[in-house]
């Protein structure tokens, strides 16, 4: 734990603090001018000298165990989800348990560069030795990055052997239960498959991220079954639902009626902007389904809403760089959020949505005393800009530790012309 003081920061709702940390927690935020950065060693203190702070960022949905196996053992050539479950099956009981260390390790990297200091991650359970990996990598960078790791298995009901790996996953130390009942054969063992996941994290009081109804299939209809079920056990504010992109294809009626019962029961939802844009629509002519949830409808019942960069450089997708910055440009796109209002709306989508969804609450995320002090500087004046150009993360802390810095400057001209770039663009 550290001390740590950053001066002349700019907030996402534009006041100019002095962020101090102490003991790694956030001791004060003061307007700007009031600390004293005198107070602390050289190591110890940053002047952002007007750019945007932000709490750490939260990577709420990724697959350590598959980053960066792009190639590794073929191409997806047709970019589907289809021949990504293939290469997968193919390649997955080969994957060793160092090489898929040594691959999340560099994608955490990437991550921490880019803000990130939380980080969940699905592993699929049919193969031990990523989860056995991705326990170990999660106690070994504890100082630089934290880790939760939802369990899960493709299919399994009726099926003993899936279902015990699920429970030694949870023995292992999985902090989130798992599911993906669309992978079932029928809609009977879809229901059973949500009910039976469910029943492990209530007993077990873990959280619930389910992948669910990933899919262009309006008869697709597990996340009403998952959200009656948390309902039903009063655990829906733990209780996430993965995707959701059927309800792209439902009709408005039914999709108003999921979206009440979705608020009422406490249930989130978290989409994935990029993966999901390139692997819906493939069953479509034209037009073309864009194939995410509804993000502003959900918004507007009060539903809690998250956005993730999922799969990064792996089978199903072979992009993404780690910077959740990425997910949140492909969302403005694909829903339309390109409106002055909206930028504060994907700011809070990311930020806050992302951090209830970890499962931190106001008293410990955030720029308020008390939180946790884990912070973002961006090498922009404000979040219109640090989003529009996804701007160098100038520092980033975990509590009160630096763990990145990235410094950036172009130059263009010729001769004596030759001068430093404002990317930025100032409307005020
Ligand atoms: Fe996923």
């Amino acid at each position: 734990m550290a001390d740590f003081c950053i001066t002349d920061a700019r907030t996402l709702d534009g006041r100019s603090v002095d962020v101090v940390i102490r003991d790694g927690v956030v001791a004060r935020v003061a307007d700007a001018g009031e600390a004293d950065p005198a107070a602390f060693d050289a190591d110890q203190r940053f002047d952002a000298d007007g750019r945007l702070v932000t709490p750490s960022l939260t990577e709420i949905h990724t697959h350590l165990d598959a980053s960066l196996t792009a190639g590794l053992h073929r191409w997806n050539e047709s970019g589907t989800v289809v021949e990504s479950r293939e290469i997968w099956d193919e390649m997955r009981d080969s994957l060793t348990k160092a090489g898929i260390k040594e691959r999340a390790r560099k994608t955490v990297d990437w991550f921490v560069a880019n803000g990130v200091t939380r980080i969940r991650t699905h592993v699929g359970v049919a193969n031990p030795t990523a989860v056995e990996a991705l326990v170990e990598l999660r106690e070994e960078l504890a100082d630089l990055v934290d880790v939760q790791l939802v369990a899960f298995v493709y299919d399994f009901v009726g099926d003993d052997e899936s279902e015990a790996l699920l429970r030694d996953a949870i023995d292992r130390g999985a902090d989130v239960v798992g599911g993906m009942p669309h992978g079932e054969p029928t809609r009977e063992r879809g229901v059973e498959h949500v009910e039976t996941v469910v029943d492990l994290a209530d007993r077990n009081d873990l959280p619930l991220d389910l992948h669910i109804d990933e899919t262009d299939d309006p008869n697709s209809r597990y996340t009403e079954v998952l959200a009656a079920e948390a309902m039903d056990r009063g655990i829906g504010d733990r209780t996430n639902a993965s995707h959701a992109t059927a309800m792209h294809s439902y009709s408005d009626q039914y999709a108003d009626d999921l979206c009440r019962l979705l608020a009422n029961s406490g249930v989130s939802v978290v989409t994935n902007p990029p993966v999901n844009a390139v692997l819906q629509g493939r069953f479509d002519g034209y037009p073309r389904r864009r194939g995410l949830t509804r993000v502003d409808e959900l918004l507007d019942h009060g539903v809690t809403v998250g956005v993730g960069q999922d799969d990064v450089v792996d089978t199903a997708y072979a992009y993404g760089d780690g910077d959740p910055l990425d997910a949140l440009a492909v969302l403005m796109r694909f829903a339309h959020m390109n409106g002055r209002e909206d930028v504060a709306r994907l700011w809070s989508l990311l930020v806050d949505g992302n951090a209830a969804i970890y499962g931190l609450d106001e008293s410990s995320y955030g720029l308020r005393e008390g939180a946790e002090g884990s912070v973002v500087v961006y090498d922009a004046p404000d979040g219109y800009n640090a989003f529009r150009r996804r701007a160098p993360r100038s520092l980033v802390l975990k509590d009160g530790v630096p763990v990145a810095r990235t410094e950036r400057t172009t130059t263009v001209g010729v001769g004596d012309d030759d001068h430093v770039v404002d990317f930025d663009c100032r409307f005020e």
